[in-house]
């Protein structure tokens, strides 16, 4: 067995759990805000306006990203059988300089500094700086990929690939830019006006399609299989699962900008891609969930599996959910309202997260060679309390989000509109605060995990101990 480089993956591991909760806190943190304004201290820096870029680059670039790269480097030497190109040296590399972008670029948004693009908020001396950190990943990956003494190439590293690929183009791509003056930090976006827009949004949805997607399938083609000690249901479905979602992601960014200036043609372009990537989101979803086949028994006593399947149902809900958004008549009720912030937590709360949380509680024992987690009702109890959170968040979100849209299109009988924009304000109240609770609960659920790990890491020699114990307590019971 080659000598894999762990000490990177550890790290990452930890700062997965470190990030996500610091990003599920200012979740909750600016859900209260939105419950009751005076949360906002009134000060430059704690407003919801600069929180909120902090808490999306928190759970998306330093909770999910965290979660992808330290995975990613685990999975590809194990099912490339070779040790990570570059070393222990490379590993550690990337596990600080992604650290570096993710600190600098909070304070960045707390002190101001922003491109005022959503997902891509970083000014170019922060992107400079993720490109080379980038590229070295890439080559960390790809590397090892290709010193492989696998013939295979197992689908996960295709999907990892994919994610890795992507998201150097889609960051190049949406980020050039012209510094206003070297000193300042400040810059200009190359493209203008609607084509601004429509490079923003081909990043910005195809950040969900390669980062919040394609990695995270990865993720789920290898720990699955794993935990359920099966192999993957169907690997011709993988393959086809595969090229699929890769051509068809990339058209449906327009979707996001149905009634603006944006061509009729190029809008109807990208609601038709995003109702075809209907099919092999759910092939995925099937995929994923039939791999228990056989091993369904599996899910009363390893909780950990129990996140990553519920984990593949919420993908199969929001990527059904995503196509119908995306036809215009009903992203004209939709658009500006609670329901898309529905969407993206049923989405991010339910797949991303619980996804990563599954892995987690398969990779952390392994990764310090513990026999196994240190409690198994600790993970239950995170699983019931995650779950709970969830649907409090989105089932608010959805209530909010219609009823939203349907007050701001209600007209009287003499033609004036029905509610002022205010009386929307105050009827969306109660949501909001059902929100705050969902969010505290799937905080709750994070603290829990990270209590869990730190004894399992800590004293898991009780558990050696007793295992030891063991054979001899069964000579003594005879
Ligand atoms: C405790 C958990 C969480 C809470 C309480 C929370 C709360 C919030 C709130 C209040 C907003 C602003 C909504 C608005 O502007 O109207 C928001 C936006 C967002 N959150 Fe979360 N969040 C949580 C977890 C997550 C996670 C785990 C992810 C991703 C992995 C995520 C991704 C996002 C994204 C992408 C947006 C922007 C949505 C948009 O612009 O449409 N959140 N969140
Ligand atoms: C087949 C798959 C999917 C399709 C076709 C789709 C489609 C859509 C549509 C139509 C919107 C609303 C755009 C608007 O009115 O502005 C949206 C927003 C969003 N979706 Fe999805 N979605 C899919 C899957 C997902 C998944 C799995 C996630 C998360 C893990 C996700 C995250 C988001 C985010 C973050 C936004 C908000 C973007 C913003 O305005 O800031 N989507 N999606």
């Amino acid at each position: 067995m080659p000598d894999y480089v762990d000490g990177p993956i550890r790290a990452f591991a930890i700062a997965t759990m470190f990030w996500g909760i610091v990003g599920f806190l200012v979740g909750v943190v600016i859900a209260s805000q939105l419950a009751w304004p005076l949360l906002n201290l009134d000060l430059e820096w704690t407003h919801f306006g600069r929180l909120r870029p902090v808490h999306t680059s928190a759970v998306i670039f330093a909770f999910g990203g965290c979660a992808l790269i330290g995975t990613s480097l685990y999975i590809v030497q194990r099912t490339c059988r070779a040790r990570l190109f570059g070393g222990e040296e490379m590993g550690w590399f990337i596990f600080w300089g992604y650290q570096f972008f993710i600190v600098s670029a909070a304070l960045s948004y707390v002190l101001g500094y922003s491109q005022g693009k959503e997902y891509a908020e970083p000014e170019w001396f922060i992107d400079i700086f993720l490109t080379v950190l980038w590229v070295t990943y890439l080559v960390g990956f790809g590397g090892t990929l290709v010193k492989r003494e696998e013939p295979h190439i197992y689908v996960a590293n295709w999907f990892l690939l994919a994610f890795i690929i992507t998201v150097a183009m889609l960051h190049i791509g949406n980020n050039i830019s012209l510094p206003i003056h070297w000193g300042s930090g400040f810059s200009y976006s190359a493209p203008a006006g609607v084509q601004g827009a429509m490079i923003q949004w081909w990043y910005g949805h195809n950040a969900v399609g390669f980062f919040l997607t394609a990695g995270f399938l990865g993720m789920m083609y290898y720990f699955i299989p794993k935990q359920a000690n099966r192999p993957i249901y169907s690997y011709r479905l993988s393959i086809v699962h595969f090229w699929s979602i890769i051509f068809l992601y990339i058209w449906a960014g327009p979707h996001h900008l149905h009634y603006t200036a944006l061509p009729d043609w190029a809008q109807t372009l990208g609601m038709v891609f995003s109702v075809m990537l209907w099919m092999p989101s759910w092939g995925g979803m099937i995929n994923g969930i039939m791999t228990l086949s056989g091993a369904w028994d599996k899910l009363r006593t390893d909780p950990g599996l129990r996140f990553s399947v519920t984990a593949v149902a919420f993908y199969g809900m929001s990527t059904f959910e995503g196509p119908v958004m995306s036809i215009r008549a009903v992203n004209s009720l939709s658009h500006y309202t609670d329901w898309t912030i529905g969407h993206v937590h049923s989405g991010a709360l339910g797949w991303n997260g619980l996804i990563t949380f599954g892995a987690l509680y398969w990779l952390v024992p392994a990764l310090w060679s513990r026999a196994k987690m240190y409690s198994t009702r600790l993970i239950e109890w995170h699983f019931w309390l995650a779950t709970l959170g969830i649907v409090l968040y989105i089932t608010a979100m959805w209530v909010s989000g219609i009823m939203q849209g349907l007050m701001w299109r209600a007209y009287d009988e003499l033609g004036f509109l029905q509610y002022s924009f205010v009386e929307t304000v105050a009827a969306m109240h109660p949501y909001y605060v059902i929100r705050v609770l969902g969010g505290v609960l799937y905080l709750t659920g994070a603290l829990l995990m990270a209590w869990n790990f730190y004894k399992t890491i800590t004293v898991a020699e009780a558990h050696e101990a007793e295992r030891d114990l063991a054979p001899a307590r069964a000579v003594a019971a005879e």
